[in-house]
C-alpha cells in the first residue's frame, strides 16, 4: 500500500501551478490506486520555522540538558522526520523563487536532515538512512532551466535532488512545468505538456 506525503511550498495559494500540478497527481494517483492513502502538508498553511536556537540546541545539545524549548522544537523535527518515514511515496510541489526554492520548503528540510536519524557520518563520508522511497517533484519557473543558457542557475532541481539523494532518496522524478513567463502560449504549453508526462508516470 502507497502512503503518499505530499509538500507543497508555493506562496500562490490562488493559481500556483506546482500546487495544482502535484494535487492533481496526488489526486489521480489515489483514484488510481484506492487503498493509498496521503498525509498533506502545505508548507504555506502550516509553516515550519526557521532553524533557530532551540532546534540548534535540541540538535546539538545533550539530550539529558535540553530545556523545555528545546524539546519541543526538537519534537517539530522529530515528528517531519516520522512523516518522511511513514511515507512511501513523496511529492514535492514547488515554484522556483531566486533560482531556488521557496525558503517554506528550506525551513522544512532544515527540520528534517537529521544526522543520525535521516543520514550518519561514516569514515567513509556521509550515508543516507532513508530507504525505499520514491518522490516525484511538480517544479514551477517563469523561465527554462532544463537546457538552454540559464541551465547554470538552476539551483532548485538540482538542489532538491541532491538534498534527497543525500538523505537516501535517489528514485526522484522531475517533472518541469518551464517558462511560465514567457508569454502566454508558452505558459500554456508548459502546463499542457507537464500535465501529459504527470498522466504517464507510472509509480
Ligand atoms: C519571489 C519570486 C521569485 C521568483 N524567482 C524566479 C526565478 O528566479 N526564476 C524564474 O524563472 N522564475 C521566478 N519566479 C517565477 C515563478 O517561478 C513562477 O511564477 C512559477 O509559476 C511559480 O510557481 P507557482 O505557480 O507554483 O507558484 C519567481 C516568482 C516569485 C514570486
Amino acid at each position: 500500500m502507497t502512503h503518499i506525503l505530499l509538500l507543497q511550498s508555493s506562496s500562490n495559494l490562488a493559481s500556483s501551478v506546482s500546487r495544482d500540478l502535484a494535487a492533481s497527481y496526488v489526486k489521480a494517483y489515489t483514484a488510481a490506486h484506492p487503498d493509498a492513502t496521503v498525509t498533506e502538508r502545505d508548507l504555506l498553511a502550516q509553516p515550519v520555522p526557521h532553524l533557530g536556537v532551540d532546534l540548534f540546541g535540541g540538535m546539538f545539545g545533550k539530550p539529558e540538558a535540553l530545556t523545555e524549548a528545546q524539546k519541543a522544537a526538537l519534537a517539530v523535527s522529530d515528528s517531519l522526520v516520522d512523516e518522511i518515514e511513514a511515507a512511501s511515496l513523496i511529492v514535492i510541489g514547488a515554484p522556483m523563487y531566486n533560482f531556488s526554492i521557496p525558503s517554506a520548503l528550506k525551513a522544512w528540510i532544515d527540520h528534517v536532515i537529521r544526522a543520525g536519524r535521516t543520514f550518519r557520518y561514516t569514515e567513509t563520508g556521509p550515508q543516507g538512512l532513508v530507504h525505499g522511497k520514491k518522490a516525484v517533484l511538480f517544479l514551477a519557473s517563469g523561465g527554462v532551466y532544463s537546457d538552454g543558457p540559464y541551465k547554470p542557475y538552476d539551483f532548485q532541481e538540482t538542489y532538491l535532488r541532491t538534498i534527497l539523494g543525500f538523505i537516501g532518496i535517489t528514485d526522484v522524478t522531475v517533472v518541469r512545468a518551464e517558462g511560465l513567463a514567457m508569454g502566454p502560449e508558452a505558459a500554456t504549453k508548459a502546463v499542457a505538456d507537464a500535465r501529459a508526462r504527470a498522466a504517464a508516470l507510472d509509480l
